[in-house]
């Protein structure tokens, strides 16, 4: 593979020229630069060229006017990218490198000085509501995934911003909740995509997140920005959006820009605070400095003009990762790829498909397309409409056009409104309707394909009954001709699952679906994803990095010599293939886990063979008790095509250190890799909050609260309950988050006296204009 080199995003003379500017700007200016001008742009001061932010992962989401951080007000037409989960399902570097190259390209057509991507919060449950835009539940595949996205990005001299640091692995109460992680489960699953992307590219800006971790918001919490600093990160901390709960502790802390803007009301305080001798001015200097280097860089990238890719190549990168992240998950008998023959697709989603998530990723498409323009020999039948409503007259129809044809294609998907940001799923499954209709037309088809569309795992109760299954994630803007390339097998099925697939419900372990809002406990500690279901035994539907192609491969000759593994790889098929070959690690030792090394995705023609060679690097086996450690015993190290389907094993004797020390915690989860309660409170002294349950409430307070202190206040929420569609997320937003909707201070603060029973002082206070003009513009 191409090696993309690391790219100085900030050069040593722009880090010196920014030094100087900072030294020349008065207090006022500098205080300027910690918070937005305005919704997305950082404060250029008037001295540099302006410098946007926008989101996101899966394309370009420029607001030129109204702005929101939930993608309710449009954006400039973009790209739409296939969703980050598609991308992980390729296991492919350099699409990743050329997505980055892409969206860069987009960013230069649109002014666009930084780009809000890549997340790589780990997919810690599969009804977490923003996996779609994450990539995987292993660390090491997202941290690959990111880094080359970063890579492709800052080589058009486009700033990506790393998010969310850190631990933000639920919806659910997302602004006030508290994630409580052991340092194993940090160092080993949470922090290591952050900190593997950093060392590889560098990155110049990292989000921090809305959560606690271990009892402190993130934009304020000292050891996780430290952390951020000792491996190696230069860059701005940059706050997601309304993430900052204390301004001041925050910037103390080493962040370096809140956003969006708060009309100056943060950098008078801060200026007050200087000015009073409540903090320093040189820590002050620290924080804007790579503030200014952002503002410096942009300004020599708009000089260099960087090479664009041409607009039509970009769609043809943006509908190769979606062929590509498309995972094929049965074939019985061959059903695909689809012969010559007749067939009746089934679903609307044919026709308006599926093809992004909802919230601050959602892309204004410059087009879409659908699979019915796409395929041949074709009827169409509605089944279902978008939300997966069924009835007999639909199903009846579906049901005769489906005995007229050879194969019946079913397009499932979840509707829009259930992957987003702001709330979680409540379960797997599919709209009943959809499943219907696919138990209705299995019964009386015996070919019967279904596509499922949607930016994470459900539950398939027709497994059994169909013949092929083709998991499409969320294509995007070609995702549909993409679709159409893998049915017909004009290019093979080449994706692989990113994350497991539970069969059930019931087979995740329980607190994984019983989000709290307030406190997030993470019993499992290291045992996420795979870790967790191949180590217990876990009869899932469909294992990590599992997936068809159309052509066989065979694994042969192998052997390991010093730390070198080789052997041969051979397309045993018939047809061009792609194979996505896995390295993983597991030792016989107490309280170990499954681990992905490394893949290698290799394209081979039919009956040709390849050697292959990977390098065992001890580092990679080290694990975290306390320091990172290598493990003194016999690892094991598997050649593999998912992370049950082994090749072959080598067992490797490490010299390494004996650890007499692991935590008792860990002991009683050795055969079912779970902590209990009390387990987990050995391993993790922080307590479970109990904030704002009772009067007197602070900033903190959301309706959440109000509705638990009184039964005026659970009237008043379901009256704001019937104006907005996004009641999960009004339920459990802070008071202090108005200040990002222009609710001054004085204001808010009278509100908090109301909601403290301080009726009149607190309506004195509180500026009805504001609020009026907050209503008109929010119902
Ligand atoms: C999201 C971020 C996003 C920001 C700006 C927040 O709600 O968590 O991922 O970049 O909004 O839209």
């Amino acid at each position: 593979m191409k090696r993309y080199t690391k790219y100085m995003f900030i050069t040593e003379n722009e880090k010196e020229e920014a030094k100087k500017i900072v030294k020349s700007l008065t207090l006022h200016e500098k205080c300027l630069l910690l918070s937005g001008k305005d919704y997305w742009h950082i404060n250029d001061l008037g001295k540099f060229h302006p410098y946007m932010i926008s989101d996101g992962p899966s394309g370009l989401r420029q607001q030129l006017h109204e702005a929101d951080y939930f993608g309710i007000h449009e954006s400039e037409p973009s790209i739409c990218y296939p969703a980050p989960v598609t991308c992980a399902s390729t296991f492919d570097r350099s699409l990743l490198y050329q997505l980055g190259e892409s969206l860069g390209s987009d960013c230069l057509d649109q002014d666009v000085a930084m780009l809000l991507t890549p997340g790589v919060n780990q997919k810690r449950s599969p009804l977490a509501g923003r996996n779609f835009e994450y990539y995987s539940e292993d660390p090491y595949l997202s941290s690959e995934m990111a880094s080359y996205l970063i890579l492709g990005l800052q080589s058009k001299g486009i700033a990506p911003c790393l998010k969310h640091y850190a631990c933000n692995n639920q919806e659910t109460g997302r602004m006030i909740s508290n994630s409580i992680v052991d340092d194993r489960a940090l160092a080993e699953i949470y922090l290591r995509p952050f900190r593997a992307a950093i060392e590889k590219t560098g990155c110049p800006a990292m989000m921090t997140a809305y959560n606690q971790l271990n009892g402190i918001y993130c934009s304020e919490n000292k050891a996780l920005l430290d952390f951020g600093r000792a491996i190696g990160f230069k860059g701005a901390y940059i706050s997601d959006w309304g993430a900052v709960n204390d301004p001041l502790r925050s910037f103390q802390a080493g962040l370096s820009l809140e956003m969006p803007g708060t009309t100056n009301e943060t950098s008078e305080m801060v200026e007050n605070a200087i000015t009073q001798g409540q903090w320093k001015e040189e820590e002050l200097d620290q924080r804007i400095l790579p503030i200014v280097e952002l503002l410096l860089s942009h300004e020599r990238i708009l000089k260099n003009k960087p090479q664009r890719i041409p607009f039509e190549q970009r769609k043809t990168i943006a509908r190769s990762i979606a062929e590509s992240g498309i995972v094929l998950l049965k074939n019985e008998e061959h059903i695909l790829p689809l012969k010559n023959n007749s067939i009746t697709v089934v679903g609307s989603f044919a026709k308006h498909p599926r093809f992004q998530g909802t919230g601050s990723s959602k892309v204004n498409p410059v087009e879409i397309e659908n699979l019915l323009d796409h395929l041949d020999h074709m009827y169409y039948a509605k089944g279902f409409d978008e939300q997966g409503h069924t009835n007999e007259v639909l199903l009846e129809e579906a049901l005769q056009l489906a005995k007229k044809s050879e194969t019946v294609l079913i397009c499932a998907a979840l509707p829009a409104s259930e992957e987003s940001e702001g709330f979680d799923r409540k379960s797997l499954e599919l709209p009943q309707g959809i499943n219907q209709t696919i138990e209705t037309i299995a019964k009386y088809h015996e070919n019967v394909v279904v596509c499922v569309m949607c930016g994470c795992c459900v539950t398939m109760p027709w497994i059994d009954q169909v013949k092929g299954i083709v998991y499409t994630y969320l294509g995007g803007s070609y995702g549909q001709s993409a679709l159409a390339n893998v049915l017909t097998g004009q290019c093979d099925a080449q994706g692989r699952l990113a994350e497991t697939f539970p069969r059930t419900l019931d087979q995740i372990p329980a607190f994984e679906h019983a989000f709290d809002p307030k406190t997030s406990e993470y019993l499992e500690s290291v045992y996420t994803g795979y870790k967790y279901y191949d180590q217990a035994n876990v009869n899932v539907a469909y294992e990590f990095g599992y997936g068809l192609s159309y052509t066989t491969f065979s694994y042969s000759n192998f052997s390991l010599h010093d730390h070198t593994v080789s052997f041969t790889l051979t397309n045993t098929g018939e047809r061009n293939g792609t194979e996505i070959v896995q390295f993983y690690a597991f030792s016989s030792l107490p309280f170990s886990t499954k681990k992905l090394l490394d893949f290698k995705k290799v394209k081979l023609d039919p009956h040709e063979s390849v050697e292959i060679q990977y390098d065992i690097k001890e580092e990679d086996l080290k694990e975290y008790f306390d320091q990172w450690i290598l493990r003194q015993g016999e690892w094991m190290i598997a050649v593999a095509s998912s992370s049950r389907n082994l090749h072959h094993t080598f067992s490797l004797q490490i010299q390494g250190q004996t650890v007499d020390f692991i935590p008792h915690a860990y002991e009683n989860a050795q055969s079912v890799p779970l902590l209990t309660r009390e387990d987990f409170a050995k391993l993790c002294s922080i307590e479970r909050a109990q904030q704002n349950t009772k009067r007197p409430f602070d900033q903190n307070v959301c309706l959440l609260d109000l509705m638990n202190s009184s039964w005026m206040y659970r009237m008043i929420a379901k009256q704001l309950y019937k104006m907005t569609d996004q009641v999960e997320l009004l339920k459990t937003a802070p008071l202090r988050i108005l200040k990002m909707n222009s609710i001054g201070r004085q204001t808010r603060e009278g509100l908090l006296d109301v909601f403290n029973g301080h009726y009149l002082k607190g309506y004195k206070k509180i500026n009805r204009s504001e609020i009026k003009k907050f209503l008109q513009e929010n119902t």
